[in-house]
């Protein structure tokens, strides 16, 4: 691994950032099947993203995540790396198949203390463990006998989260129970870009719905094991979806994206209620008869906490050629258009970089939905052009100026009265950027991935030296 220097790039923006509140905590978030790799190590079961990454054409260059960062052998170098970021939180997931190779029955020791050693090591360094339990890693027998789509499901992951918290309660005490339901609803299930590669619209909607019971059912269970300290949550995607003009039928098409990308999620969760215009968006699609008596109620468990992933927002037109499809192949399949805005430059993912979006989500939420818990931004960050110095350093200037507007962006949030406890850089490490495979590079620190050898761009170094300046 190579130390970094002080960044040296004179038009870097500088590291001091406006004073976020006392308490605040920073990190930076990764997730099991991108970095760990060792996918045979330990009697690890097979999962979907295993299975789908051997479909011919699913995943860019053939990639799998076999090896990734092989995080799951160098786990020690990567926390070390975490101190020399100076981070106080660290976020990642727990990989249902190391733990519950067949996704129910018999536990894996070895999978569960691979975990104890990460948060152990975490503890001893100071930093606080953020588990995520599903970060979109099914096992693979689960999937066989239908996976999301089917109701027991939620009753499976129920008692695969309380086989984890019992195991590591002591160590971890910060609970996500998943990671962008959208994704592996919609994703997944409908457009099927994502493991399984499904593409069944009633099914990604009766997925979506199994995956917030199982959240809700989740919460209440690990609540009841009586540990104070513990502290639940789930994380969201959230991109904001903008009408392109002021006529009606584009307000209208933003309405029916928002309603499949946030409000599925977001009213039950914390409005107390399913989405007053869901069988109007969906009614072509399904008839919800997924739900049944007593769910909403379930779905709707206090939380201690919502977690934030942003990383864009949408430019949504009405799309009368795109007529509700059953199989809502896309998710354009409602009778929208999205595009991005014209005047703004886009990241390595092809994504338009507007921070501005990241105040509003903060905003819109903290205003629609009265009570809402505690924010933390659980995933930010890009892929960027890079170069390396003279003196070695791969300079990133591109993702420095990302992080520092989404920060300030956040940050006119926080003024303006939302409660933002935190943020995560994604990501740590470059890695496994599902269907694009290792393609496109996230990470604060480079990945060479002949080599496994580890180093810290200057974004590192940028970050390491904002959050030390907000710690004054
Ligand atoms: C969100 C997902 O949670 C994460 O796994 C992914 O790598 C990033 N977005 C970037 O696409």
């Amino acid at each position: 691994m190579t130390a970094v220097s002080d960044s040296t790039d004179r038009d870097q923006p500088s590291t001091v950032l406006p004073a976020f509140p006392p308490g605040f905590r920073w990190g930076v978030a990764t997730s099991a099947y991108q970095i760990e790799g060792g996918a045979d190590a330990d009697g690890r079961g097979p999962s979907i993203w295993d299975t789908f990454c051997r479909v011919p054409g699913a995943v860019a260059n053939g990639d799998t995540g076999d090896r990734a960062c092989d995080h799951y052998h160098r786990w020690a170098q990567d926390l070390d790396l975490l101190t020399e970021l100076g981070v106080d939180a660290y976020r990642f997931s727990i990989s249902w198949p190391r733990v519950l190779p067949e996704g129910l029955g018999r536990v894996e020791q070895r999978g569960l203390d691979f975990y104890r050693r990460l948060a152990d090591g975490l503890r001893e360094r100071g930093i606080e463990p953020f588990a995520t339990l599903y970060h979109w890693d099914l096992p693979q027998a689960l999937q066989d006998a239908g996976g999301w789509p089917e109701r027991d499901t939620a009753a499976r992951f129920v008692d695969y989260a309380l086989t984890v918290q019992q195991a590591l309660g002591d160590l971890v005490h910060h609970w996500t129970t998943f990671n962008e339901p959208y994704c592996t609803s919609i994703v997944g299930y409908a457009e099927g870009r994502h493991a399984p590669g499904a593409r069944e619209g009633h099914g990604a909607l009766a997925a979506a719905h199994h995956l917030m019971l199982a959240h809700g059912t989740a919460v209440r269970a690990m609540r009841e094991q009586g540990r104070a300290e513990h502290r639940f949550g789930i994380v969201l995607n959230q991109s904001p979806a903008v009408p392109v003009s002021a006529d009606p039928a584009d307000v209208a098409a933003a309405r029916r994206m928002d309603c499949l990308l946030r409000r599925q999620f977001t009213d039950p969760l914390f409005g107390g209620a399913y989405p007053e215009d869901f069988t109007e968006t969906f009614g072509a699609i399904t008839d919800a008869s997924f739900r049944q008596d007593g769910d909403l109620e379930i779905i709707g468990t206090p939380l201690d906490y919502l977690g934030i992933n942003y990383y864009y927002r949408l430019h949504v037109a009405d799309a009368p050629h795109r007529q509700p499809d059953p199989a809502l192949r896309s998710a354009n399949d409602i009778g929208v258009d999205t595009s991005w805005r014209p005047d703004v430059p886009l990241s390595g993912m092809g994504w338009p970089v507007e921070p501005e979006g990241l105040t509003d989500t903060l905003t819109d939420l903290a205003a629609r939905y009265p009570g809402l818990p505690p924010i933390y931004l659980t995933e930010n960050g890009g892929v960027f052009p890079e170069h390396r110095n003279a003196d070695g350093v791969i300079a990133d200037p591109d993702r420095i100026a990302f992080l520092d507007g989404h920060l300030r962006a956040a940050h006119r949030a926080v003024e303006s009265g939302v409660d933002v406890r935190g943020y995560f850089c994604w990501s740590l490490l470059d890695n496994f950027e599902w269907a694009h495979g290792y393609k496109h590079r996230f990470g604060l620190v480079h990945v060479d991935y002949d080599t496994l050898e580890r180093t810290p761009r200057a974004s590192f170094a940028w970050y390491r030296d904002a959050v030390a300046a907000q710690r004054g």
